[in-house]
């Protein structure tokens, strides 16, 4: 199995992925959770499956408006004060997710395509972060 056939599990598994990563994220990382207070989670389900399309997408081809998106998308996160050690956090429960969702057809080879997809994207994300002033603590 590689990065192309699990995205295909994903999505025939309609929202059940992006449900399951957002317990496992609250249930790791306890303090990411009010991040989310307010937010849709069956919204914000549908938005991690594409967000895995995006991580995907921008592996294969670093086109300059996926850069752009992606920086954007940083942006947001950062005016949200979402800090920088989170993304850690992320792509923890997001590999974790994948294991769990794949069960046997999980794979070293495929943890680190995963792994290597998540890093190019939180890498263009991150870069808002520098081109922005830092966020006031409240
Ligand atoms: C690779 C890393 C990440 C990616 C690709 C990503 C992607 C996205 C996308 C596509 C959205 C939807 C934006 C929209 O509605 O237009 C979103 C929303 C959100 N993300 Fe992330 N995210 C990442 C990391 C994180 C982390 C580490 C947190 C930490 C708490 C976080 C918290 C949120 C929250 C709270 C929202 C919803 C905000 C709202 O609708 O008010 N994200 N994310």
């Amino acid at each position: 199995m590689d990065l192309n056939d699990s995205i295909s599990d994903i999505l025939d598994s309609d929202l059940r992925f992006g449900r399951s990563f957002y317990s496992t994220f609250f249930k790791r990382y306890p303090q990411v959770e009010k991040y989310f207070d307010g937010v849709n989670l069956h919204r914000q389900a549908a938005v991690l499956t594409m967000t895995l399309l995006v991580i995907e997408n921008y592996r294969t081809a670093q086109r300059p408006a996926m850069s752009t998106y992606l920086r954007e998308l940083g942006a947001r996160h950062n005016e949200w004060d979402v800090p920088l050690e989170m993304y850690d956090y992320f792509r923890d429960s997001l590999l974790e997710s994948l294991s769990q969702f794949h069960g046997k057809d999980w794979s070293d080879n495929l943890n680190s395509q995963w792994d290597t997809a998540i890093d190019c994207t939180i890498r263009e994300m991150v870069k808002a972060y520098e081109a922005q002033p830092e966020s006031t603590p409240t």
